[in-house]
């Protein structure tokens, strides 16, 4: 047996030698070692450095970060040739060979801390930075230059050099676990995940409404009480009547858990900054001490989503030495500079109506409400700041007054990140758009349920955390970005894999590449090899850049739609249908655009090695009696919506209002005439309309159809009133139809009759209402 297995071994040893001497003859293209993010500086040589079981890895001595970092590599090597190298703490010799070096540099450098070098040589790997940090970033790099996957016992590193540096300081990604409790074990694996995209902060979402999980000694209702909801929400929440899953959900992490989490980190280079929510998203901690709140209660921690009123009592000075009680005890456990203290989304509901908090206004002078939350959030501050550390909050912040301090977190776009630079504050920018990463990343009808939005891969690739807006000495003032990954939606690990990766590839790229080197269609070829990366981790990432975008271009003067495919996935074949059945690999293969005339369903999907991957996409192109015709909305659409063409284009919208199809009216009733040109018959009008209530659009509670033949002269052909029989109450597309016996016109007018004003059932009651039309269809 011993002799077979030293034989093989030799035998292998031969074919890798006769590897390098092939690939000594030919050098790598940088593109093609698919490095994420894409290094500042790389070039490659001819040759390369064989890893295998007798390759050493030395450190430079005295520095146990950098051992750590050189245990890290030993243990990616194992992974990749199944032999897990020895760590040496010491310099090799000048001469010594098959090696990789980590060693710390101590000549001047402008690399900074989280710099490296990297020089693969046949001999040996040199990794050099100033600082442990910087080693371990380039040593994710080397990870990525290891076969993803164990395919033989050794493997072959090509040449090259990397000068290397990231673009931003802070690179970050937030995870709630709040409205969805993770377990330790989870949360280390997602620093281990931020650790390969070599982020650098994690932002722990600790307390909200619906949860407190984090121990806190002093006050430990915290968690008796505020770490459990006796049920929660299922389904979207506009999805009326809203219904429960009545099981308890819940849970905390301990003292001792929060530690192991943060020395986890820590190991890894993220800086862990915790989230205690103030004033408002507080409900957990009032459900525990009511008392706090400015009724006194009761309260229960929450089972759905929202934004509520009841939030700590900013008269009660009570409130301020539970606060600080709790951030002794945070501050204690997180090492961090900064400190998150939430600030978004404060009502100012019992505020403006209780008298601690109206005799507070009134004692130090302010003006109103939003100066009672800057002064809530100044009184945190120069407590954290007398505790030497900075606080951050979300951008609401700026509301009343920054606290002199303050880091900003720009949620709601960039605008109050901008505005805090201005002020010169230092800031971390999250918008919603394209950041949140609990918003969709594929067309909607083809993913899991989410809140809203849409940010594909292509859109958070794309971002640029420096506002083009700012001056030169203003833009020193943002930190760099993070996603925010909240969970209202999200229950389980492997759908909040689904909804980080691979958009967290895109969001390493953003915040480590200066922006010249971006590219988007490297990015794609690179990420073809990520994504065997992730499958040999056995990451559930989403298909959803490989499904297949469909652009219908409609051509007002020869009458047809040009059909354009791409997908955010490189290397992919596009087969395709026509005639609405499922398209697979015998089906037509998408070379460039092509034209139709005819009603079709085009059904569309990505294939590799011959398998579909991601999901098939549909649309209906129809070249309907309507379609391309002239047409006059005696109602102005809404600026925010598309023109009126929209209308007699042959396309239909999704359930996504923001998708270029829907033509939005508020707070109207429309009409709208369509000239066919000349008199023809008629047998079927139909109108497209959406409801989402959460966003005040509503179906229309009476559709009205009327036909001319010389467009002075109306005759009513059907009135349908209350279109929505059936009461649906989620987020929905409804089409009206009018059947008619066969009749000929020339002009078809379209009246419609909004529900006006919200229904008293709705949290919007009372407030104006959209209409959203698309495709009228006239047969
Ligand atoms: C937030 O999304 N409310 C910060
Ligand atoms: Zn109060």
């Amino acid at each position: 047996m011993i002799i077979r297995k030293s034989f093989l071994t030799l035998l292998l040893l031969f074919f890798c030698t006769a590897g390098i001497a092939t690939l000594s003859q030919a050098q790598v293209k940088p593109e093609s070692l698919s490095l994420i993010p894409q290094p500042v500086k790389l070039t490659t040589q001819k040759g390369g450095f064989l890893v295998q079981p007798s390759t050493k890895v030395y450190v430079d001595p005295k520095n146990e970060d950098l051992l750590r970092v050189g245990e890290f590599l030993a243990q990616h090597i194992e992974a990749a040739i199944g032999h897990k190298p020895e760590v040496i703490q010491k310099k090799p010799k000048k001469k010594e060979t098959n090696l990789i070096h980590l060693t710390l540099k101590t000549e001047n450098d402008t690399l900074g801390a989280e710099g490296y070098t990297l020089n693969v040589a046949q001999g040996r790997i040199t990794l050099a930075a100033k600082e442990a940090h910087g080693a371990f970033l380039g040593m994710q790099t080397v990870r990525q230059l290891l076969p993803a996957q164990k395919t033989s016992e050794s493997a072959l590193i090509p040449a090259l050099q990397i000068v290397d540096k990231p673009r931003y300081t802070w690179r970050g990604m937030h995870l709630d676990v709040t409205r969805h409790f993770f377990p330790v074990e989870f949360v280390k694996q997602y620093i281990d995940y931020l650790a390969m995209h070599k982020l650098n902060s994690f932002h722990w979402h600790l307390t909200d409404d619906q949860g407190w999980r984090i121990e806190i000694k002093k006050h430990p209702k915290l968690t008796e009480v505020g770490a459990w909801r006796d049920s929660t929400l299922i389904g979207h929440y506009w999805d009326l009547p809203q219904t429960y899953r009545k099981r308890r959900h819940g849970g905390y992490y301990t003292q001792e858990q929060i530690k192991e989490v943060v020395k986890y980190a820590q190991d890894r280079f993220i800086n862990v900054v915790p989230e205690i929510e103030m004033p408002g998203h507080a409900l957990a901690a009032l459900a525990a001490y009511p008392e706090l709140s400015c009724t006194g209660g009761p309260h229960k921690v929450e089972s759905k989503w929202g934004i509520f009123p009841d939030i700590f009592c900013a008269g009660n000075e009570q409130t301020f030495a539970f606060l600080e009680d709790v951030l002794t005890e945070v501050m204690e456990l997180f090492p961090s500079k900064v400190i998150h203290v939430g600030g978004d989304e404060a009502p100012k509901t019992r505020w403006k109506v209780c008298p601690k908090c109206q005799k507070r206004i009134k004692d130090e002078g302010l003006k109103d409400e939003h100066e009672l939350q800057s002064y809530f959030v100044q009184r945190m501050e120069k407590f954290a700041n007398k505790n030497g550390r900075t606080i951050i909050g979300w951008d609401e912040i700026l509301e009343g007054g920054l606290a002199p301090n303050a880091y900003v977190m720009s949620w709601r776009g960039t605008k109050g990140g901008i505005a805090a630079a201005k002020e010169k504050h230092y800031v971390v920018m999250s918008p919603g758009t394209p950041l949140y990463f609990d918003y969709y990343q594929g067309e909607r009808d083809l993913e899991p349920t989410t809140i809203h939005g849409y940010n594909p891969l292509s859109k958070v690739y794309a971002y640029d955390p420096t506002p083009s807006e700012l001056s030169a000495e203003e833009k020193k003032y943002i930190l760099g970005a993070q996603a925010n990954m909240w969970t209202e939606y999200v229950s389980t690990e492997e759908h909040l894999e689904y909804m980080v990766f691979p958009r967290i590839a895109a969001l390493s790229e953003v915040l480590w590449t200066p922006a010249k080197l971006k590219d988007w269609k490297s990015f794609q070829n690179r990420m073809t090899q990520q994504y065997k990366r992730y499958d040999a981790l056995g990451v559930n990432y989403a298909r959803s850049a490989f499904n297949v975008n469909q652009h219908l271009q409609v051509d007002s003067t020869s009458n047809r739609a040009t059909v354009t495919f791409d997908t955010d996935a490189a290397d992919v074949t596009i087969h395709y249908t026509l005639d609405g059945s499922e398209p697979n690999t015998r089906s037509q293969v998408y070379k460039g655009p092509f034209s139709l005339n005819r009603t079709s369903t085009i059904k569309a999907g990505s294939f590799v090695n011959g398998k579909l991957v991601g999901k098939v996409s549909t649309r209906t192109f129809e070249a309907h009696k309507g379609f391309n015709k002239n047409i006059t909305l005696t109602t102005p659409a809404h600026q925010n919506f598309a023109k009126k063409a929209k209308l007699v284009d042959g396309l239909k919208g999704s359930t996504d209002q923001y998708d270029g199809h829907w033509i939005g009216f508020l707070d109207t009733d429309v009409e709208a005439i369509i000239d066919l040109g000349k008199e023809q018959p008629i047998k079927r009008i139909s109108t497209n309309f959406m409801q989402n209530i959460g966003y005040r659009i509503f179906l229309p509670v009476q559709v009205e159809y009327a036909l001319s033949v010389d467009g002075i002269r109306y005759v009513t052909v059907d009135t349908i009133d209350d279109p929505n029989p059936l009461g649906a109450e989620g987020i929905t597309t409804h089409e009206v139809a009018a059947t008619l016996p066969l009749t000929r016109a020339r002009f078809v007018k379209v009246k419609v009759r909004s529900v006006g004003v919200s229904p008293d059932k709705y949290p919007s009651a009372g407030q104006k209402t959209w209409l959203m039309l698309d495709e009228i269809v006239v047969e």
